[in-house]
């Protein structure tokens, strides 16, 4: 890594728990820099890196559960603070001495944390008295004669601890969500005055640091980019000819499953624009073909991202010996694509720029997003210079389409949806808080029910709407429209779209739904 991004890092080490990726989230809204690692690394993993800090995330298991993750002791002599939450407070402690009492009860929900020291600096700025979130089974029941408890609540009398020299807190409760009323102050305690961290990272830092990161990988060889003209692939797109000029060809690969209007709309981005060699592909018919007969969603995600493959190898033809694809990952999809057993959090489905590329596939990645959030990527694209359309475009799957058709995938199908949907486009735009909303779409459902249109009794599908806000798309919530908006949505779909008479509004959060239906 180079000294402008990670001048100053910290680790957070994962023992499977659902709000790992929320740490970090934290950790970067503070400015610092932070990687989410494996609970298999150790010490001598991190003695490279400009560490200046670990957090030890929570986890599903009990200490003495078989199998449980374990912590390298040696992470305690590297001479940087730690803050183990929950379960890496329970291994930590275990560790360094304590003693944890295995529970088969689980102590969740909101509980009332008596600080005992409040001149402690992790608790710089708060009340005696703190609102937080608990959600643990074991317990650290006893501890060395090196800590001591600073905090408790009515059950737990180690709520929180910390040893004498202040290198290692730990915490029973999850200072990371905001069920806990802290506003964020333990975590930047944590970080700025027991880390000390300067919390200089910043985005403009990282343009300069991934451009000499994609010279240092690609040399002088050729890459070939993906841009769908999305906010990710765009920025990627942006940062390689940055770094490397006219040896970056993108192909924009018009699949099929595209709104209406977006093959044209991106052409008219990015074609002739900012000295990008842009080249279109119609691959509609290809994608269609293999997407014929298919109704589980699975099957649909690997097809499309098996397509997509071929269609790079197909194009990379255009030149001799093209060893590189630049992809928009981004760090939630690498997270959500891990597998349990490499320590994060379970695979939920394959995204198709990670968990379902080919094994035989003959390109190195180069995926300068990869530790990159979205609302991060944002702000790279903007100050890359790419235009606002780009830059506050909603998320679109690279399945596109083909997941919101439910069932069967036909060109007359996905005709129904690409009307219906560019019916909800139009009438969202139109609000002045259009940017609170993260998605908003048409969603065909493989239902008829009965309808009446004229005096003509009707036998058509329904299509559903759904419409979230959201922060990273790992959770989200359904936006209410204001109701004229909903009324007009739902008649013009009616009136236009034909095959359509009735229009259902998803009022459902993630979790427990995802904001794709599929
Ligand atoms: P879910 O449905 O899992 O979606 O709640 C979370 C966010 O991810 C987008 N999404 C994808 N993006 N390739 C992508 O680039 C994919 O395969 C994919 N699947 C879902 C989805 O639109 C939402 O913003």
């Amino acid at each position: 890594m180079n000294q402008s991004l990670d001048n100053e890092f910290c680790a957070i080490i994962d023992f499977g728990s659902q709000y790992s990726q929320l740490i970090a989230r934290r950790v970067r809204e503070n400015r610092v820099y932070c990687e989410i690692l494996p609970h298999s690394t150790v010490a001598a993993d991190l003695k490279s890196r400009p560490l200046k800090g670990v957090i030890l995330s929570g986890g599903p298991c009990g200490v003495y559960e078989e199998g449980a993750p374990t912590l390298d002791p040696a992470i305690f002599e590297l001479g940087v603070p730690v803050l183990g939450i929950c379960y890496g407070m329970q291994v930590a402690c275990q560790t360094l001495g304590g003693e944890v009492t295995p529970s088969e009860e689980r102590e969740y929900g909101d509980t009332a944390l008596i600080i005992d020291e409040a001149s402690d600096p992790l608790f710089g700025g708060l009340p005696e008295r703190l609102q937080v979130w608990m959600s643990h089974g074991d317990r650290v029941t006893s501890i060395g004669d090196q800590f001591r408890a600073i905090a408790h609540t009515e059950s737990s009398p180690l709520a929180a601890v910390r040893d004498k020299d202040l290198r290692f807190y730990g915490l029973q409760f999850h200072p990371e969500v905001t069920h806990t009323r802290d506003d964020g102050k333990i975590l930047h305690n944590f970080l700025y005055k027991i880390c000390r961290f300067s919390g200089d990272w910043k985005v403009r830092n990282y343009v300069d640091h991934a451009v000499e990161e994609i010279r240092a990988q690609v040399g002088d060889e050729r890459v070939i980019c993906a841009l769908s003209g999305g906010v990710d692939s765009s920025v990627v797109a942006m940062l390689l000819h940055k770094a490397i000029g006219d040896r970056l060809s993108c192909f924009f690969i018009d699949n099929g499953v595209l709104r209406e209007g977006e093959a044209e709309q991106v052409q008219e981005l990015f074609a002739g624009k900012f000295g990008l060699d842009f080249r279109f592909i119609d691959a509609t018919d290809r994608f269609l073909e293999v997407l014929a007969g298919v109704e589980d969603p699975e099957t649909k995600r690997h097809r499309i991202g098996h397509q997509f493959i071929e269609e790079f190898r197909e194009a990379a033809k255009q030149f001799e010996g093209v060893k590189f694809l630049a992809q928009g990952t981004l760090y939630p999809d690498v997270i959500e694509s891990i597998s349990p057993n490499q320590g994060a959090s379970v695979t939920i489905k394959s995204h198709h720029n990670v968990g379902g590329l080919p094994d035989d596939l003959e390109f190195e990645l180069v995926e300068p997003l990869r530790y990159m959030f979205k609302d991060e990527a944002r702000q790279i694209g903007k100050e890359i210079g790419l235009p606002d359309a780009v830059v506050h475009r909603q998320p679109f799957p690279g399945p596109g389409l083909a997941i919101r058709v439910i069932g069967e995938v036909t060109p007359e199908r996905l005709e129904v949806l690409r009307k219906a949907d560019a019916i909800v486009q139009t009438e969202m735009a139109k609000l002045s808080d259009y940017r609170r909303i993260w998605q908003g779409f048409a969603v065909l459902l493989p239902v008829r029910t009965v309808g009446v249109q004229g005096d003509q009794r009707t036998y058509d599908n329904v299509i559903a709407l759904r419409i979230v806000e959201s922060s990273d798309g790992m959770t989200a919530d359904w936006v209410y429209l204001p109701e004229e908006t909903l009324a007009r949505i739902s008649s013009r779909i009616c009136n236009e779209v034909q095959g359509i008479n009735r229009v259902v509004l998803d009022i459902s959060s993630k979790p427990p739904s995802t904001i794709e239906w599929e």
